[in-house]
């Protein structure tokens, strides 16, 4: 059975002591109610002189305790219902207040974006990082989740290879970066423990990353996918909240017909696409500025035509972005005056002025 089902048949169990059930008490007394996990939160309505004050939320706490999935529970009483608008962010309007609502996590970010790609190697990770650290550097307060648990390469690329997290009280406190927030599954494991993950344990690990960080919240939640469309794909859509994902993508036939299938992998879970992005576009002389197209430039942004989604931007072959990913100091922590660089600029201009609507 469903847990909405569950709910529902906990909820009718429940009577008062002049036998008349619970969810027949007009007005309606269970106003709202919550499930994340093993919690579930209840909000009950009733008048500060209401004899029911006293025994009710006892006995509704117990009925939830008998759902299986239920570990815990917290019931709020209230005089009347919240003003509308007052808490429309934690408690959205709820039609069917019996039902529970799941919450997502990361909601103290405005924008939660997947980086993801078709194939691996095409530089998701190297753009997840650098695009970070640009809108960082325009002021944005920024945090980066690497979600890629079967490679996860954020600890090399943002310099925090071996290092471990802090806990405070039970919570994994993010590593600093270059002023990024980060947390993968890299920092908490050792590196040659090869862990295999499958379906379930992907779900559970990844919950796990996103309820027991510090997140502390901001502008934007970066998330650097695995390649592809995984469970890690389908859990991360369940477990958050999307403002939309962006698409990395080299520029030959092969990647890309991997990237549009990504792409239709999205918006099967409703995350839109917010735009694609070409990587190792090309190729510019470091000695007479000439381009070279070494896979065949534009590929990327003809799929974005065929997509109707936006094309965000180029990122040209470089040496120092390879070389920064490496030795755990990103091209944009650097300094550089570069055309990626400049692409890279261009490109969180674009994704600004995609989520703003413009
Ligand atoms: N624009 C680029 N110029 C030079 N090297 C790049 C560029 N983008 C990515 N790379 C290099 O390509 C390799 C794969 O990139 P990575 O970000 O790890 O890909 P993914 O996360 O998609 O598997 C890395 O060694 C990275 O430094
Ligand atoms: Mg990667």
């Amino acid at each position: 059975m469903d847990i909405e089902k569950q709910f529902e048949a906990a909820f009718s169990r429940i009577t008062l002591d002049n036998g008349q059930p619970l969810v027949s008490v007009k007005p309606e007394i269970i106003h709202g109610c919550v499930v994340n996990n093993d919690f579930a939160k209840i909000t009950l309505i009733l008048p500060e002189d209401s004899p029911l004050r006293g025994s009710l939320p006892a006995q509704v706490e117990a009925e939830i305790k008998q759902i299986e999935q239920i570990e815990r529970v917290a019931i709020e009483v209230l005089a009347a219902p919240p003003e509308k608008g007052e808490s429309s962010k934690t408690a959205p309007p709820q039609t069917t207040p019996r039902q529970p609502q799941r919450t997502a996590y990361l909601q103290n970010y405005e924008a939660v974006i997947a980086a993801a790609s078709g194939k691996g190697g095409v530089g998701k990770s190297t753009v997840s990082v650098n695009l970070a650290l640009t809108l960082y550097q325009k002021g944005y307060k920024v945090s980066l989740f690497d979600a890629d648990i079967y490679g996860p390469s954020l600890p090399i690329m943002t310099g925090r290879r071996g290092e471990k997290p802090a806990v405070i009280a039970n919570r994994l406190i993010p590593l600093e970066s270059f002023g990024i927030n980060t947390m993968s599954i890299g920092n908490l494991v050792e590196e040659n423990d090869a862990v295999i993950w499958r379906g379930p344990m992907v779900h559970q690990a990844l919950e796990q990353l996103l309820r027991d960080t510090k997140w502390p919240g901001g502008d934007f939640m970066i998330i650097d996918f695995p390649p592809g469309t995984g469970d890690v794909q389908l859990s991360l859509s369940q477990l958050c909240e999307f403002s939309g994902a962006i698409i990395v993508s080299t520029p030959q036939d092969v990647a890309l017909i991997d990237a549009i299938k990504a792409a239709q992998m999205f918006s099967k879970v409703e995350i839109d696409i917010l735009g694609i992005i070409e990587n190792m576009s090309f190729f510019t002389c470091p000695k007479c500025g000439e381009e070279t197209p070494i896979f065949s430039r534009h590929g990327a942004e003809e799929a974005s035509k065929k997509l109707e989604v936006p094309f965000l931007g180029a990122i040209p072959i470089e040496l120092q972005v390879r070389k920064g990913g490496d030795e755990g100091k990103p091209l944009m922590a650097s300094n550089l005056d570069s055309p990626a660089t400049a692409a890279f600029k261009t490109i969180a201009d674009n994704l600004v002025k995609v989520l703003e609507g413009a």
